[in-house]
């Protein structure tokens, strides 16, 4: 690797705007063939048979895509299956003894675990048997509240062995948040953990597990993982059961896969709305798997023999496809990190990827800016030759950190997919086939194969190249979220009413729409600029400004709060709050913690207020609507929008000066 300072680094490559997929890995890349792309155009939808083919089924789907009653559209309708026979019985025979997690955990090497494919196989069977005794029947929701240990993907396929749903809630969240999704979902189920190590330090979870589980509105088994082993104690009440005992009663129990429909539920996985309410995507059996290990093959270009990174947490989608069922369901290795990538040294993942050969890595932009603030001596002073593709997810990437990111951890060798996607869509949607297509620092790149996606304005009408307009997704895909929990009337809404017609039952009305808006090239390279909708983007995170505001509202002393996203260097947005607060109560400093405590509690950290900026009054128009674009361009040190439809244009002067832009 030359030395160039980032200064050089950006002058020699400033200028390039595309790149072309370095020779060495399109030789022996998954899929090199252009032709795939009108291929599938002109297969459609029968092109999707190649994502079912790589499953083993119970019994053949009749029909590849059911699109009678839009949108409710099914995929490989007939067919059966089981997602942990998929991941786990089927490479037994030729793969039993290779690793299939790697898992690296804090605080010391010690507790460094690898399960090979049969030992995997073994656990999940013994905590499938053990989940039947607790109770768990098909389709009952099971709640998955744990960090980043091997027991989560453990109990992921445990229940998918017995046909029982999951729905993982990230560990980061807060009881309340927990609460709010057990209760949602009449989840009867919990497993967790007493907590875990962060930084070196035993981090307790099972209070606030306890404190969700006082929330719930039933009674509820709960499985808690010992993970701290001496270093926390944990009381346990009578419907508590530990973890290490129930597995060891079943030890060498087998449990058989429950033969699900393909369109039965796999799992359910809440995320954030325009609402206060989250929102639970159902994801299905045999359309979702596919999906992820169609692109996990296509384009992370997983193969068996791999050793490969995904740096995400399991308690996102990410997690789900691209570290579990994706990764898992080809049969290669997949890695798991506990910990943060800055401890104990700045290097860790550096030295991480080294030490395992990693393959492929697969991170945020944000992990990326991070990276690139700290320097290059970092990821210099490990040999990180064994990489061959890097990927980044979950928020747009500046062309300056793409860059850096292909010079200094790709050493100019490996290509880079900038995937867009979503929890509703499963799995990746644009982007780049790495073996394929030149890539462009910005820009996603064109949709995969057999996608019909467009960027049309507020009539659907389609704009021209270079110009800003809404993201729609014209044709259905086998990933596709089915529905929203419980709750169709929502999933029509939120999806699909903005540009369909709802009346129609010709499945060619029926247009999906992800609220995120983007602008095409004349080649079709889509860049994708963000949500239109009011949820912002924190690390890769989403979130809901209204959720935020109804804790903030939440807290005493608050009469009003808007809540905006601000542009931050690293994070790439940052939570703005803005509080008007009663009569008798002061917005000094000891308020604005209590508000930020109170987000922490309803939400969880990530969530929390960069700044917290009382005000007599916030910006209305005269019907009384908060001007939100005023506040975000006062957060983001902009210059000031129109005020002159405002009732009160005086008091947008006075809370920018309070407001700290660095
Ligand atoms: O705004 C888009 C952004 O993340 C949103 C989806 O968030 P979530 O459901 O939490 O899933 C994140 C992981 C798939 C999208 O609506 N987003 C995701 N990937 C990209 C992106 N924005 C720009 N570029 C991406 N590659």
């Amino acid at each position: 690797m030359s030395h160039d300072t980032d200064a050089e680094l950006e002058a020699r490559l400033a200028e390039q705007e595309r790149f072309s997929p370095p020779e060495s890995f399109v030789a022996q890349a998954n899929v090199t063939d252009e032709g795939i792309y009108e291929e599938f155009e002109e297969n459609w939808p029968e092109c999707w048979e190649q994502a079912a083919a790589l499953l083993d089924w119970d019994e053949p789907y009749d029909t590849v895509l059911d699109d009678s009653n839009p949108p409710f559209f099914e995929w490989f309708t007939g067919g059966s299956l089981n997602a942990s026979a998929n991941c786990l019985d089927r490479h037994l025979d030729e793969r039993g003894d290779e690793a299939a997690i790697e898992w690296i955990g804090e605080p010391t090497e010690e507790e460094n675990r690898t399960y090979t494919y049969r030992e995997l196989h073994r656990e999940v069977n013994e905590f499938a048997a053990a989940l039947k005794d607790l109770g768990v029947a098909e389709d009952d929701v099971v709640t998955l509240y744990m960090p980043m240990i091997p027991e989560l993907p453990i109990a992921m396929l445990a229940c998918a062995r017995i046909g029982a749903p999951h729905s993982v809630v990230f560990a980061g969240f807060s009881a309340d948040a927990l609460a709010t999704r057990m209760n949602a979902a009449d989840s009867e189920f919990l497993v967790t953990c007493d907590g875990y190590y962060r930084r070196g330090d035993p981090l307790e979870h099972k209070e606030k597990a306890d404190e969700g589980l006082s929330g719930v509105e039933h009674d509820v088994e709960t499985v808690v993982v010992d993970r701290l082993d001496d270093d926390y104690d944990h009381p346990m009440e009578a419907n508590h059961h530990d973890y290490d005992d129930l597995v060891e009663a079943q030890a060498g129990m087998t449990v058989d896969p429950v033969s699900r429909d393909a369109e039965d539920m796999l799992f359910l996985m809440y995320t954030s709305g325009t609402t206060g309410q989250p929102k639970g995507v159902k994801h299905t059996t045999g359309g979702y798997l596919s999906w992820a290990s169609w692109t996990g093959q296509a384009v992370l270009d997983i193969k068996p023999e791999d050793t490969y990174f995904c740096a995400a947490d399991i308690g996102w989608i990410t997690g789900h496809s691209y570290i579990v069922y994706g990764p898992l369901a080809l049969g290669t290795t997949t890695m798991m990190y506990e910990g943060t990538p800055d401890y104990p040294e700045k290097d860790r993942l550096w030295e991480i990827v080294e030490e395992y050969e990693a393959n492929q890595l697969y991170t945020a932009p944000t992990a990326i800016r991070a990276f690139m603030k700290w320097g290059s001596q970092y990821p210099e002073s490990h040999d990180l030759s064994s990489l061959r593709l890097l990927g980044t997810v979950g928020e747009p990437i500046n062309p300056r950190a793409w860059k850096w990111y292909y010079k200094y951890i790709g050493g100019e060798e490996c290509p880079i997919v900038d995937t867009w996607w979503q929890t509703e869509t499963g799995g990746m949607m644009i982007t780049t086939l790495p073996g394929v297509s030149e890539m462009s620092p910005g820009s996603a790149g064109p949709p995969l194969p057999g996608l019909d996606v467009r960027i049309v304005d507020n009539d659907g009408e389609q704009v021209k190249p270079g110009r800003a307009g809404y993201l729609t997704v014209n044709k259905p895909w086998p990933g596709m979220l089915r529905t929203l929990y419980r709750n169709d009337e929502r999933y029509i809404d939120e999806y699909w009413r903005t540009y369909s017609d709802v009346d129609s039952d010709d499945p060619d009305d029926w247009v999906y729409f992800p609220e995120d808006g983007a602008k095409i090239s004349e080649d079709g390279y889509i860049t994708v600029l963000g949500r239109v909708d009011d949820v912002i983007n924190v690390s890769g995170h989403r979130l809901g400004t209204m959720e935020i505001e109804s804790a903030i509202v939440g807290v005493e002393g608050v009469a009003e709060a808007a809540v905006v996203g601000g542009h931050h260097d690293v994070k790439g947005e940052a939570v703005y709050a803005y509080v008007i607060t009663e009569d008798g109560y002061e917005g000094d400093d000891a308020m604005a913690e209590r508000i930020i405590e109170g987000v922490n509690s309803a939400i969880g950290p990530i969530a929390r207020p960069e700044q917290v900026v009382f005000t007599p009054e916030l910006p209305k128009t005269r019907s009384g609507k908060i001007m939100r674009r005023l506040l975000e361009d006062i957060a983001n040190g902009d210059e000031l929008g129109n005020t002159s439809t405002l009732r009160n244009p005086e008091i947008v002067s006075e809370i920018a000066a309070k407001v700290k832009n660095d």
